[in-house]
């Protein structure tokens, strides 16, 4: 019922039908979990923290423990009266379905490239295999300033900016004041993570001072085949945290820390998900959990989501830090430029920092 928005349902796609290119390998394709009409079947495993006893004041020892402990054991959790203006995720809503509303042509003229890494794009390839979905990202800092190439002795800097469509007319102003207010929460999150470590609340926040992060719309269209192809394949989240809203569908699984198991996460209204990148399990050395996430889709409901990628600046170093390393707990990675790193990746897959490739 908290989805009551007739556009969602007619919605254009240009998937059309399953291309062998979006055929996941045997051991990749998902079991889902459905009821007998055909429903997901969801867990509450995953914990739901409630913000709403934070206040610029108060005491956020409690909170910061639970946040803790959900980083250790599963690197996501969910948030509820986390104060982003709920009418304001409804416009968002709203206006990205009406964006992916607009005819095939209409989108691709606002189509990524080299030049324009930001804007429309609907054949992602997640480990080289076709996402059942297409996407619209930009920049929160526009320009953002990057390095030139990942060569480490080039000091040369390149200007990413952002696409915008004509239409919806309000898309960018909408767009641009839920991604202030998405981002307001994901600098609380940051400090709450701080704290759960022993640290100062604004250990982090340093670090985000000319960020990188990124804004983006996801449309999952109705699949023909959901067994054989995922909305999103297996991937870790690269930057420091994602606070992700998805809609009432479903669709998103974890993989739990402990077994790795798919959990399927419960959709809950108006809730927000967030989840642990690859720079955070950097920092705090394998204390907290960046975890393998992938969505599956269905062959009757479209989905929506909306991750907010919270990445540092550019010239910030990834590596353990150094109040979380001791002689009994050294260090497990190298030290890794977060700008370097962005550009070493090509653009459709630089968000999966693969914790793998820079580990010792
Ligand atoms: C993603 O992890 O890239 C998307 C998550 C989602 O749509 O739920
Ligand atoms: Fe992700």
């Amino acid at each position: 019922l908290y989805y009551q928005i007739n556009i969602r349902l007619t919605a254009k796609t240009a998937m059309g039908r399953l291309d062998k290119a979006f055929i996941q390998a045997p051991e990749h394709r998902p079991i889902t979990h459905l009821t007998n009409s055909g429903d997901f079947i969801f867990s509450d495993e995953i914990p739901t923290i409630d913000l709403s006893s934070l206040h610029p004041n108060s005491d956020k020892t409690t909170i910061a423990k639970e946040i803790g402990k959900a980083c250790e054991r599963w690197g996501f959790f969910q948030v509820i009266n986390h104060g982003l203006p709920l009418d304001l995720r409804r416009r968002v809503e709203n206006t990205a379905a009406e964006f992916f509303n607009l005819t095939a042509e209409e989108k691709r003229r606002l189509r990524r490239d080299e030049v324009n890494p930001m804007g429309y794009h609907d054949e992602e390839h997640t480990k080289n295999v076709r996402d059942w979905k297409e996407i619209f990202d930009f920049f929160l800092q526009d320009p953002t300033i990057v390095p030139a190439t990942p060569e480490p002795e080039d000091t040369d800097q390149r200007k990413l900016t952002n696409q915008w469509p004509q239409h919806p007319s309000d898309f960018r102003e909408i767009c641009q004041e839920y991604a202030r207010e998405v981002e307001k929460l994901a600098f609380k999150i940051l400090e709450l993570i701080s704290i759960s470590l022993g640290l100062p609340g604004d250990r982090l926040s340093g670090y985000f001072k000319e960020q990188t992060s990124i804004l983006r719309f996801n449309h999952y269209p109705p699949c023909p085949n959901p067994e054989l192809a995922l909305g999103v394949g297996r991937h870790k989240d690269g930057g420091a945290l994602t606070v992700l809203a998805q809609d009432s569908v479903g669709g998103l699984q974890v993989c739990r820390r402990s077994d790795g198991e798919w959990i399927p996460v419960k959709p809950i209204p108006d809730a927000l998900i967030i989840n642990i990148g690859n720079c955070m399990q950097v920092w705090t050395n394998d204390k907290y959990w960046s975890a393998e996430h992938r969505v599956v889709v269905n062959t009757s409901k479209e989905r929506f989501s909306v991750p907010f990628f919270f990445f540092p600046s550019h010239e910030t170093n990834i590596e353990p830090l150094e109040e979380l390393i001791s002689e009994e707990n050294p260090p497990c990675y190298k030290k890794c430029n977060w700008g370097k790193f962005f550009v070493s990746r090509n653009r459709s897959d630089f968000k999966k920092l693969e914790v793998e490739d820079i580990q010792i």
